[in-house]
């Protein structure tokens, strides 16, 4: 979909099959580009990950969930739980469509006497279009690129390293989502990290307190090339999915 709405540009972009994100995002996540979605713990990035690559694989986008700490059964059987409308996940799974994989590379982290500045890169890389090659997936999600940081010794590698996966990625023609650990839930203590500025696209997820609870509430600060709603919109985890309020 060539989305022109809103000032939305003329990129090509992929659902996220969520109504009130897909506003957010003036139409979708920008085709072929990687985003990172941030937020602190229990934010609900590995949920909303799981719900936009469940949507594309029931539209029929071949979806893939690379998780570098989580095992995959923990995660289906999360997702089960907190969706308990999402009846078909297993049959997505079986045939294909959808995908939810380990990476190997992950119990690399904690070897001991493993020299991580030997660690090498492609490791990891031909690991990622291992999984991805199995469906030929169009859609993918790294949880969590914190994780995938700590295989690496010093930044420069990091960032290098980093730009080679996108740019290996985007050859293949997949779009990505990272997900990304803060070490604040609030909007007020955010500092940009490095991550900000590595990635096509950045949506926040936040958790607001006043003194009675606290509420959770995304943002999406920037999408190169086209644009995006400047609200902050509150949003719910439900049995029927992520439901996002407040977007013009
Ligand atoms: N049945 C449910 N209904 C609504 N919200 C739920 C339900 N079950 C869990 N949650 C919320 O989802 C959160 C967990 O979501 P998720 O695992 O996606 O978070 P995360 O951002 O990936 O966390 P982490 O940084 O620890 O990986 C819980 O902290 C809780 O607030
Ligand atoms: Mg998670």
């Amino acid at each position: 979909m060539a989305d022109r709405s809103k000032g939305g540009g003329i990129v090509k972009k992929i659902s996220t099959g969520i109504d009130g994100m897909d506003k957010l995002l003036y139409g979708g996540i920008p085709e072929n580009e990687q985003i990172l979605l941030a937020g602190g713990p229990g934010a609900g990035k590995t949920l909303l990950s799981f719900e936009i690559l469940y949507r594309n694989a029931k539209n029929g986008v071949p979806s893939t969930l690379i998780s570098f700490e989580e095992e995959p059964e923990d995660i289906i059987r999360n997702a089960k739980s907190v969706f308990d409308t999402f009846n078909d996940i297993d049959d997505l799974i079986s045939s294909g469509k959808l995908a939810i994989e380990k990476a190997e590379s992950y119990e690399r982290i904690y070897q001991k006497g493993d020299d991580t500045s030997n660690y090498s890169f492609g490791h990891i890389v031909s690991e990622i279009e291992d999984m991805l090659s199995k469906n030929k997936a169009k859609l993918i999600v790294i949880d969590s690129i914190s994780i995938v940081k700590l295989l690496f010794p010093d930044v420069f590698s990091y960032r290098r390293s980093m730009m080679s996966l996108t740019q290996n990625l985007r050859r293949l023609g997949v779009t990505a989502i990272f997900t990304y650990e803060l070490q604040t839930s609030s909007r007020q203590d955010l500092k940009f990290t490095r991550e900000f500025f590595m990635f096509d696209g950045v949506i926040i997820l936040y958790q607001a307190e006043d003194d009675e609870k606290r509420s959770l509430v995304a943002e999406v600060v920037k999408t190169r090339g086209t644009n995006h709603s400047w609200v902050l919109s509150p949003y719910e985890i439900t049995p029927e999915g992520f439901s996002f309020m407040t977007v013009n």
